[in-house]
C-alpha cells in the first residue's frame, strides 16, 4: 500500500487540475451510515421514502422516516479527516473542486469551498408551493408532515429524490470538473447511481487518472480505476496528506 500510497501523491503533485468524487462512505466515519452495504440504510429503510411521488402521495409517511435518516443522524455528525484532508489540499491549491453525492454538508463544514452538490443538501427544506426556503434547524420538524410557516402547504428538504432531475448548476459544473480533471479521487461510492456515476466515466474518457478510495471494491474498480487505495477514506487520506 504504501507504494502505491506514494504514486499516488507523486499524481497529485503533478496535476494542475485534480477533483475528487466523493460518496456516502466518505462520512461513514463521521457516524452517517451509507445507504448499500451490510450497515446500509436501504436494509433499513424502504427507498421509496425518497421516491419523490411517494413523497407527495405519503407526506407524513415520509416525513416521519425522512427526519430519522436525515436530519436524526446527519445533526451530531461532524467532519472526519477525509473531509478535512481534502479542504487541506483545496487551500493548498492541490484540489479545484468537489463533486458531491453527499447533502450532508460535512464538505462544508470542512471548510472546502468549491463544492458541486449533485443531489443537493439536507440544511434547506423548501416550499412546495410558495418556494419559501427554511434552514433545517429554524423548522419543527417533530410534526409530520413538515409545513410551510408562510403558506401551510407541504415543505420539502431541498435535495433530489428519486425521479426528479439534477440540479442543472450542479450538474454543468460537475462534468466541466470532470472534463477538465487530470486527476480525479473517488471516494467512498459503490458507483451505483446514475447520473452521478457518470462523472467519473466523463474524467476517465477526459484522460484522468482515477485514484480510488475504499475498503471495498466498486463498480469503478475493475473498469476505470488505475490506483485502487483500498482502505478507509479518513486513514488513506491521513497518509496521503503525510507524504505531500
Ligand atoms: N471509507 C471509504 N469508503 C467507505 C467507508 C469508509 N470508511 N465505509 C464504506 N465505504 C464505501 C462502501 O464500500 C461503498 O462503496 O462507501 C460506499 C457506500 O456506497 P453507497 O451507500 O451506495 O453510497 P453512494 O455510492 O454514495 O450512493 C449513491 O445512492 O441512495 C442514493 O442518493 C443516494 O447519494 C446516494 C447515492
Amino acid at each position: 500500500m504504501e507504494t502505491l500510497i506514494k504514486e499516488a501523491v507523486k499524481l497529485i503533485k503533478k496535476s494542475d487540475y485534480t477533483t475528487a468524487f466523493t460518496g456516502a462512505g466518505i462520512s461513514v466515519e463521521s457516524g452517517i451510515p451509507p445507504f448499500r452495504g451490510e450497515k446500509g440504510l436501504w436494509n433499513k429503510y424502504d427507498p421509496q421514502v425518497l421516491d419523490i411521488h411517494y413523497f407527495y402521495s405519503n407526506p407524513k409517511e415520509s416525513w416521519t422516516v425522512i427526519k430519522e435518516i436525515f436530519y436524526d443522524f446527519f445533526d451530531e455528525a461532524k467532519p472526519n479527516f477525509a473531509h478535512i484532508g481534502l479542504a487541506k489540499l483545496e487551500k493548498q491549491e492541490k484540489l479545484k473542486a468537489i463533486i458531491t453525492q453527499n447533502i450532508d454538508n460535512l464538505h462544508q463544514e470542512a471548510g472546502s469551498k468549491i463544492v458541486h452538490e449533485f443531489h443537493g443538501n439536507s440544511k434547506q427544506l423548501i416550499c412546495t408551493s410558495c418556494k419559501f426556503k427554511a434552514h433545517a434547524s429554524t423548522v419543527n420538524l417533530n410534526k409530520a408532515p413538515v409545513l410551510c410557516p408562510e403558506c401551510n402547504h407541504l415543505l420539502k428538504p431541498d435535495f433530489i429524490f428519486f425521479g426528479e432531475g439534477i440540479p442543472s448548476h450542479a450538474y454543468q459544473n460537475s462534468i466541466e470538473a470532470a472534463q477538465k480533471s487530470k486527476v480525479m479521487l473517488v471516494i467512498g461510492t459503490t458507483g451505483e447511481v446514475m447520473p452521478a456515476c457518470h462523472m467519473p466515466v466523463v474524467a476517465k474518457q477526459s484522460e484522468a487518472i482515477i485514484i480510488e478510495i475504499n475498503p471495498e471494491k466498486s463498480k469503478f474498480t475493475s473498469s476505470i480505476t488505475d490506483i485502487f487505495l483500498q482502505g478507509k477514506a479518513s486513514e488513506i487520506m491521513k497518509e496521503i496528506i503525510n507524504n505531500l
